[in-house]
């Protein structure tokens, strides 16, 4: 992706709807030295997203937007072009993006998923993984398509099932895996 050019850090929007674990992740990679990446601004559909306070912590701009019609989504590819995003990494975010938003980013929408797609695409990844007695489960960044969780897929990580696990004790380990795989995929999108 001809995302790169010389040193400069391409422009990320990271949207979210709650904790921003995997934000707070993308953060992190961001402050490192050679990080190619610089998170610009945060956006979520949720104006009480716990994930929002790193916004204030960090000190990146912040935006929320119902997302609920076209003239939201309007104002929100508006928002993103004057601030000249390259890059969207959708992280917790509970939203379906239309087709023409999804259209006007092409190629540069991100999102990671909890299960190890096509498996378990949608909500309750982990709770389905547990009842059909699978071995393993895991996590996703895939390119975003106007299908649901269906776009290509960049990167996996594989988390074995334990014979005790809930959803909540898989959801845990998942997500210290998902924390790591985002900026893998990111890494990998930039060199492609
Ligand atoms: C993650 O498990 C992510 O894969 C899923 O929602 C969860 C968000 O967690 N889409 P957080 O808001 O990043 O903590």
């Amino acid at each position: 992706m001809a995302l790169l050019i010389g040193s400069n850090r391409i422009n990320i929007a990271v949207f979210i709807s709650g904790t921003g674990s995997n934000l707070k992740s993308l953060i992190k990679f961001s402050k490192l030295k050679k990080s190619p990446i610089m998170i610009k601004m945060i956006i979520s559909n949720n104006y009480k997203a716990k994930g929002l306070q790193y916004a204030n912590i960090y000190k990146i701009k912040k935006k929320v937007f119902d997302f609920k019609n076209t003239l939201s989504e309007k104002k929100v590819i508006y928002e993103l072009k004057k601030n000249n995003i390259n890059l969207i990494c959708l992280a917790g975010f509970m939203k379906i993006l239309s087709k023409s938003f999804i259209k006007n980013f092409k190629g540069k929408i991100l999102n990671i998923h909890p299960s190890l797609l096509p498996k378990y695409k949608g909500l309750n990844t982990h709770e389905r993984a547990i009842k059909n007695k699978d071995k393993y489960s895991g996590c996703t960044v895939h390119f975003v398509n106007s299908r649901l969780d269906s776009g290509k897929i960049i990167i996996q990580k594989k988390v074995k099932i334990n014979k005790f696990d809930t959803p909540k004790s898989l959801a845990k380990r998942i997500l210290i895996q998902e924390h790591k795989l985002y900026p893998a995929a990111i890494m990998k999108v930039l060199s492609l």
